[in-house]
């Protein structure tokens, strides 16, 4: 490998591919690719995809995330999700790469009390879970110098998440009924990139040794837990500035007052043990992530729009 490592980024046009962008701007030569240049639910342009790219390092950002509407586009969201991740890691296998990988909270069943373990057993409770836990398992069969990083509750100052529904709500709306028997860790798109930019010059320098005491699968959340109704309200209380005073009224409402076409965790959060015993990371709390989002948002001139997902 030359100086300049190559790194694909595919699904650079979500919120954590945009922020893998920003995070690996100087780290290599960047290719990038999204929905506009390749399907990759199409084995043949995903292949020829990385072949023309020849990477070094594959940063895989692209899925399908719209988890209430997985349960009507069961193929499509395991073609993305489950298979798309598997041909990835045969590429990176055969072009010497590594793979990083993001999967889910949701392929757990949330009936654990205390935090999720990488060695708990999964058991999706939506197709979304589902088709995340088949690639996974569709990596894991393939094997070679991969990552994959369990994530939760992502959200930044660009796409669609729950941080800009609420600032948006917040200029529409007196009260906010906002389920509070949901609980987990809210990730930045911004620490899950530079958690994995840190990560795979650490794996490129050689810092962790061999990929057998590496390569695997690995919880990577920010720190703490939260309901949704308890992040809306920190959202609330600290974006004031953004708000111009505005804060709606909230009530803390049950799941099941909020039917959704996908039952979602009762319990998501995840522990990030592994993570810092393995790889010596440890992630900003949740709190500190949020401030970190909210100062972004502050130095932008209007707050991004979101498209109808
Ligand atoms: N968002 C969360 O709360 C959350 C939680 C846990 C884990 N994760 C995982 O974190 C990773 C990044 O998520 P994110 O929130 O950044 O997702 P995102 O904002 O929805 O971005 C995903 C990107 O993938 C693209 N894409 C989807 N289908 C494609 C296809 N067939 N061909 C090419 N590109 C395609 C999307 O394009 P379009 O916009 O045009 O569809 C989008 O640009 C994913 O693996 C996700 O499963 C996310």
């Amino acid at each position: 490998m030359s100086n300049q490592p190559r790194v694909l980024i595919v699904g650079h046009l979500g919120q954590v591919g945009v922020e893998l962008q920003r995070s690996f701007s100087s780290f290599g030569e960047i290719i990038c690719h999204d929905r506009d240049t390749v399907d990759i639910a199409a084995a043949d342009q995903l292949r020829a995809m990385v072949r023309g790219a020849a990477p070094d390092v594959i940063l895989n950002a692209a899925a399908y995330t719209a988890v209430d509407r997985a349960e009507s586009e069961p193929d499509v969201a395991m073609a993305v999700n489950g298979a798309a991740p598997g041909i990835l890691a045969e590429e990176a296998l055969r072009a010497s790469a590594l793979l990083v990988h993001y999967s889910t909270d949701y392929i757990f069943d949330g009936s654990k009390i205390t935090p999720w373990v990488e060695t708990d057993k999964p058991n999706p409770l939506n197709v979304y879970g589902a088709s995340k836990l088949a690639g996974e398992k569709a990596i894991q069969a393939v094997g070679g110098k991969y990552l994959i990083f369990r994530t939760s509750w992502v959200y930044g100052p660009h796409g669609n998440n729950f941080l800009l529904t609420m600032l948006r709500l917040a200029k529409e709306r007196a009260s906010l009924n906002i389920v509070d028997d949901q609980f987990g860790a809210p990730t930045t798109s911004i620490s899950l990139a530079d958690a994995t930019r840190t990560i795979v010059a650490g794996v490129l320098a050689g810092s962790y040794g061999a990929a057998d005491k590496w390569a695997g699968l690995y919880h990577l959340t920010c720190g703490g837990a939260v309901s949704w109704c308890g992040f809306a309200q920190a959202i609330f209380t600290r974006a004031e500035a953004l708000l111009c005073g505005k804060h709606p009224a909230i009530h803390p409402i049950a799941s099941s007052a909020y039917p959704t076409p996908a039952k979602r965790p009762r319990n998501s959060v995840l522990s990030n043990e592994k993570l810092s015993e393995r790889l010596g990371l440890r992630m900003p709390s949740w709190e500190t992530a949020l401030d970190a989002v909210i100062a972004r948002l502050a130095n932008l001139d209007a707050l991004p729009k979101q498209a109808e997902k």
